[in-house]
């Protein structure tokens, strides 16, 4: 990578960042489309970080992507939010304006549905099964009302999660019990696991999929490994499935598109390259 003087610098703040693919998920694109820029991890402690998102025009930066635990500090720390950010009340993605100005949006939703919708060409919006009521849980939610789902069935290990965010979705969300998850999966069209069960070093998903409609899909956003004990099981039973890694590619294309002008694309290759890092 050569850059000249005038090349867009963006990047991601983290803390810790070394954990982030977004870095050479970004520095992929950079060098498909042979752009004069550089993406750069920045490891920034909570207490520095609203004045390192501050400083940002200061030092010329084109945008950044907010990584954990930083997204409710940018989301105070910037100077207007869209739509998407208010409703999460968390930023992933940064753009400075020709004036200076930090605008915050959140693409986490966007990227789970611009996925789904790449995987699944011809899914239908019908009643969706949650498991999980965390800061994931919130966004995907939101999108997928936004698309039109009529209920999402929600189940959490902690019960009361899952009724706070139940009640900021004014009745689309209906709240079951954690021993009776399967339930709620008869006539489902989507079954989404936003839980940390499945991933590496943590504990299985354990589910009797004995229920769920065989032509449904099952997308676990957990993607280490990149085949959870979740998606194995469905795809033995022969469900569709839909890895979580591609909602990360996908949430990162509004911010690569607003920081260096191209719309960029998610392949086949971009994904064996990203997988490379985490095998
Ligand atoms: P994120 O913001 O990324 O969604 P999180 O807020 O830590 O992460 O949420 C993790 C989710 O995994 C929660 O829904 C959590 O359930 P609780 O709200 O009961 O903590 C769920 N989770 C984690 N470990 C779990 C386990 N062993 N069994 C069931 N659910 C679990």
């Amino acid at each position: 990578m050569i850059l000249t003087g005038k090349a867009k610098i963006a990047g991601v703040v983290g803390w810790p960042v070394s954990h982030s693919l977004s870095p050479r998920l970004h520095g992929y694109w950079l060098e498909q489309y042979g752009i004069d820029g550089a993406y750069i991890p920045l490891a920034v402690a909570p207490d520095n970080v609203t004045e390192v998102i501050r400083g940002l025009p200061k030092m010329g930066f084109a945008g950044i992507n907010v990584t954990v635990p930083h997204k409710e500090a940018a989301f105070r720390a910037v100077d207007e939010t869209d739509e998407t950010a208010q409703r999460m009340g968390a930023v992933n993605t940064i753009t400075v304006g020709a004036d200076g100005k930090l605008t915050g949006s959140n693409t986490d939703g966007f990227g789970f549905m611009a996925h789904l919708g790449a995987t699944i060409s011809n899914w239908k919006a019908g009643p969706v099964t949650m498991l999980g009521a965390g800061g994931a849980a919130r966004g995907i939610c939101r999108s997928l009302i936004d698309a039109g789902v009529p209920e999402i069935r929600l189940s959490n290990r902690t019960r009361a999660r899952a009724e706070t965010l139940a009640a900021e979705f004014e009745g689309r969300l209906v709240v079951c019990d954690w021993s009776e998850k399967e339930a709620a999966l008869d006539g489902a069209t989507l079954l989404v696991n936003t839980t940390t069960l499945g991933m590496a070093g943590a504990d299985a998903l354990d589910i009797d999929l004995s229920g769920f409609p065989e032509t449904a899909p099952v997308y676990d956003i957990v993607y280490t490994p990149r085949v959870t004990p979740l998606l194995r099981q469905a795809a033995e039973r022969g469900n569709p499935t839909i890895e979580g890694l591609g909602m990360l590619l996908h949430q990162a294309r509004p911010g690569f598109a607003a920081w260096f002008g191209i719309e960029p694309e998610v392949t086949p290759a971009l994904r064996d390259f990203v997988l490379e890092s985490l095998a």
